[in-house]
């Protein structure tokens, strides 16, 4: 559904099939953030705390204290990230580093006419435009719940959805964002149409979990990043090659990181012992890095054959450390 483009009337109606209340003397942008949002623009958010609250133990029979000892520390939960995160309590997570689905995968793959070059064609990376609004607001909403208050966050994505992820942590959630980071790809693949620029970036977006005016004492290891850099300051824009074979070998995933990127973002976002959150892990590169940093971490992943893959190389991982982290 295309809010902008509907009627005050017709958002109205909207609301009202959905449940909502309250929204008769709300302005056209503010129905159409209650739409995309579920929470009522005008209302204090002391409010939606407890409405969100209420929902966690409703849905899950797991009601844990702020103790960290009681959470699954350093495990993979399977499931559904937006099941799983309401059985987590509030505010308990340093960091979140993450790579959510960007939404470019076509039914038929990303391939050509004349040549039988797929690349992107999974299930869990297709939506619909408004459906991934919607998703990427449900699991954003989630994660902001469970991190500290100044706690980073990390996010990757590309031209296909960094801005829909921007504009929701700007926006809708109004989060502090301190910096964009481009990692340039210098072996990326080859345009295989011809008629557009070889692809050769992502996107991570650094966001703290504060109110843009509030948000302070974020962790930033200023000092660690200039000597990873020859004793320069590090810049945003990271010339990383592409995952190397040699991180595949106990299986594919099809958008697997190298270790390297997600390495500087932890070195440089957290500390020894802080607990890190990634709910959409993939191949586990984000706990394979936090074992190999001393950090602890809990992993969220709907696909089982991906979590057998996650299982091996954190394996493997706790016992071959980096070495020399200036290689990274
Ligand atoms: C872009 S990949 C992450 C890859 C990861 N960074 C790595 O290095 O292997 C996104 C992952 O999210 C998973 N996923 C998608 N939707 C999910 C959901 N709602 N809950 C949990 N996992 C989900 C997919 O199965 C996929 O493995």
């Amino acid at each position: 559904m295309n809010f902008q483009q509907m009627r005050i009337l017709d958002l109205r109606k909207e609301l009202k099939k959905r449940g909502l209340k309250g929204y008769s003397s709300l302005k056209k942008e503010h129905l159409i953030q209650y739409l995309s949002t579920g929470i009522h623009p005008l209302k204090n958010t002391q409010k939606q705390r407890t409405t969100v609250e209420e929902k966690i133990h409703e849905s899950s029979p797991t009601i844990f204290t702020d103790i960290t000892e009681e959470l699954p520390i350093n495990q993979i939960l399977s499931g559904d990230c937006l099941n799983v995160l309401k059985t987590l309590p509030d505010g308990v997570f340093d960091c979140c580093v993450t790579d959510p689905p960007f939404n470019m995968s076509k039914k038929k793959g990303l391939g050509w006419a004349f040549s039988s070059h797929i690349t992107m064609q999974e299930q869990w990376d297709i939506f619909s435009k408004d459906d991934y609004f919607q998703f990427t607001v449900n699991w954003i909403r989630e994660v902001l719940r469970v991190l500290k208050t100044n706690g980073n966050l990390f996010i990757f994505g590309s031209f296909h959805c960094i801005f829909t992820i921007g504009f929701i942590l700007q926006n809708i959630f109004d989060r502090r964002i301190i910096s964009q980071i481009v990692w340039f790809k210098p072996n990326a693949q080859p345009n295989i149409t011809c008629r557009m620029f070889t692809e050769s970036t992502e996107f991570i977006i650094w966001a703290v979990n504060n109110e843009s005016k509030k948000a302070k004492n974020w962790t930033f290891n200023y000092e660690t990043m200039k000597a990873m850099n020859n004793d320069k300051q590090m810049r945003n824009m990271w010339e990383i090659p592409l995952t190397p074979r040699s991180e595949r070998k106990h299986g594919k995933h099809p958008s697997q990181k190298p270790e390297s990127v997600v390495n500087r973002i932890i070195l440089a976002g957290t500390n020894e012992d802080d607990l890190i959150l990634d709910p959409f892990s993939g191949s586990g590169t984000t706990a394979v890095v936090a074992e190999k940093q001393n950090r602890k971490w809990i992993m969220i992943e709907k696909n089982e054959e991906y979590n057998q893959i996650a299982k091996m190389r954190i394996d493997e991982s706790t016992y071959k450390l980096f070495e020399d982290n200036s290689n990274y």
